[in-house]
């Protein structure tokens, strides 16, 4: 399904406060924490969804964080939590980033991409790193989080969270794998991921002009998960979910 459809068809299941999804524990914690400090920063949430991190973002003191993605639906979402919760510091705008003009705008400290680039092909995934490295100020940062390369291969049963592979690690580069995700509550929401490999993602990032060492985490079930609920998060133990970069943008 064209990616705008399926958030579009989606938004309300999406729509959230607290944690509910898979990722919500498995990788937003710890993407959020890695936009720390985030005081008196400009941030730019690409593929901001109905707006959960960017909120939480906006909430620990950013100056303005401003969210950008295709989804009409999910942009009415996250419009509606803002007049809901009045938190003021923060914006949005329907655009596909593949499009997108960002040109003319004051750069930013930092870059959020919170599992954009698995709807992305390798191609436009480099296009978009690049759109984000020119609106990242010198000593600002590109964070992003994907499905993590591997899992796809690696786990097989569905629950609570998979991708489908249709081809191999290399012959199915830029080939989309659909999957799901589920949420605490027994709901089960559509994903995807076009398939892309590890070395796909750092030549993105060279290709920008990041001249500096990424930082990698590859996110995974913790201990204190297993603990919370060892039915939802067991069968993901020991399994690579979600790898998060965090690039700094050279000083000029
Ligand atoms: C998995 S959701 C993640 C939402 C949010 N970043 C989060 O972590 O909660 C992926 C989002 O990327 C958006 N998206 C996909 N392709 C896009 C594009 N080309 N331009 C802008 N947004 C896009 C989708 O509409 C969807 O809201």
């Amino acid at each position: 399904m064209d990616t705008k459809d399926l958030y579009n068809s989606q938004a309300s299941a999406w729509t959230r406060n607290e944690p509910v999804l898979l990722s919500d524990y498995s990788a937003r914690p710890f993407v959020i924490n890695l936009c720390e400090p985030a005081a008196g920063k400009r941030i730019l949430d690409i593929g901001c969804g109905e707006g959960y991190v960017g909120r939480k973002i906006a909430m620990a003191g950013a100056e303005h964080v401003h969210g950008i993605d295709i989804s009409d639906k999910m942009i009415e979402a996250a419009l509606a939590n803002q007049v809901s919760s009045g938190i003021e510091n923060l914006s949005y705008e329907v655009q596909d980033m593949r499009n997108a003009e960002l040109s003319d705008i004051e750069p930013y400290d930092l870059v959020l991409g919170m599992f954009l680039f698995n709807y992305l092909s390798v191609e436009d995934t480099h296009l978009v790193m690049k759109k984000a490295f020119d609106v990242i100020k010198p000593g600002g940062h590109f964070i992003f989080s994907v499905p993590h390369p591997f899992l796809a291969f690696l786990k097989k049963e569905k629950y609570p969270f998979y991708f489908e592979a249709t081809n191999g690690y290399f012959s199915g580069r830029n080939i989309l794998f659909p999957g799901e995700i589920w949420r605490r509550d027994g709901v089960a929401v559509n994903v995807q991921c076009i398939h892309k490999t590890f070395e796909d993602y750092f030549k993105g990032l060279v290709d920008s002009g990041f001249t500096t060492m990424p930082e990698v985490y590859e996110l995974r079930i913790t201990e204190e998960q297993l603990k919370l609920d060892s039915a939802f998060f067991g069968p993901l133990m020991d399994y690579p979910l979600h790898v998060a970069f965090k690039v700094r943008k050279q000083d000029q």
